[in-house]
């Protein structure tokens, strides 16, 4: 794109010289143009003298700017000096190094990227939506958000989903109760009316509570907004323990129509293809597989890692 917009300004800027002397005029369409000031005939600015190698120098100082969120299981979270780290924060320097490309990690909240409200399809979020940033990291491509935004290969398999409630809540009939939810989060009503095997899965809006945030949603469980709270394990297995909320049912259940998890962009953007080369590259290589058992050393007391199978 940046080369050919270069291209259209060398044409430009040939058919200016071709009727007006070399003037500053010219200086000020930027480095590309460099050096071309010295005094040359007009012929000099032909678009063949369009530097490609420029070009290129230009591409490969291109920042990619990836977003990752607080606090999800072994994936996102803060260490004891309160220092974002996590297998996300790892798989990109990875990856990324891989691609031969500049990534910086932007740590945002996950309703930026995706958010939801009661009796709404899912929507994307102002921060990707807007371009503030390239990705989103660690998202599960379901049928519902590929209308809004384009995903990579997945590294992380399908992730088990649960309903989170006090002991005695029966999973398989929830006719009547009433559900939380976790704003833009694909454990939502159309993941639970998906549920083949849940009597009274088409959930009416009134009785379905959206939290902004993982721990929202818990305090909405446990102060009886809520007669459940329905939610990917990887994020709230972790935070349930040392409460009396337990998950049911014990067998883990995925939503339908859901890939595994990977990085969700701007149908337009080009992060994808890049980060898609260097995450082949990464497999093929078995760092990847290497990345993950380290992983699950490093990150494992947040909860288990489910990379694909590589
Ligand atoms: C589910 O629960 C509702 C309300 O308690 C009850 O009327 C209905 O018969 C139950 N359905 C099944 C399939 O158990
Ligand atoms: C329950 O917790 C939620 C989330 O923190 C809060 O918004 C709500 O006001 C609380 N409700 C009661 C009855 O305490």
């Amino acid at each position: 794109m940046i080369c050919v917009l270069i291209a259209i300004i060398a044409l430009i800027i040939s058919a200016v010289a071709i009727s007006k002397p070399i003037g500053s005029d010219i200086t000020d369409q930027g480095e590309t143009t460099s050096t071309q000031q010295t005094p040359q005939p007009a012929v000099a600015y032909s678009p063949s003298t369009y530097d490609a190698s420029r070009c290129q120098a230009s591409n490969r100082r291109r920042i990619f700017t990836v977003v990752i969120g607080f606090d999800i299981g072994p994936y996102e979270y803060s260490d004891d000096s309160g220092f974002q780290v996590g297998f996300g924060h790892d798989l990109i320097d990875a990856v990324c190094q891989e691609a031969g490309i500049d990534c910086r990690i932007v740590t945002e909240p996950y309703t930026n990227c995706m958010f939801s409200e009661k009796g709404q399809p899912e929507r994307g979020g102002i921060g990707l939506m807007e371009g503030w940033y390239d990705a989103c990291t660690g998202w599960l491509a379901s049928r519902q958000r590929k209308q809004v935004f384009a995903f990579s290969k997945p590294f992380l398999k399908p992730f088990e989903v649960y309903f989170y409630a006090f002991p005695g809540f029966n999973p398989f009939n929830i006719t009547g109760k009433k559900i939380g939810l976790a704003s833009g989060w694909f454990t939502n009503e159309a993941c639970i009316a998906g549920l083949d095997q849940v009597a009274g899965r088409k959930v009416p809006p009134s009785n379905v509570f959206h939290a902004q945030t993982l721990d929202e949603l818990l305090a909405m469980i446990q102060n009886g907004t809520v007669d459940a709270g329905f939610g990917a394990g990887y994020a709230l297995n972790t935070k349930i323990s040392g409460t009396n909320i337990q998950r049911f049912p014990s067998d883990p259940i995925f939503c339908k129509n859901a890939a595994g998890g990977g990085m969700m962009t701007r149908k337009d953007n080009d992060f994808n293809s890049k980060w898609n080369e260097g995450f082949e590259k990464l497999v093929s290589s078995g760092r990847f597989k290497r990345l993950c058992d380290e992983a699950r050393t490093k990150h494992g007391h947040r909860g288990e890692i489910n990379c694909v199978d590589a």
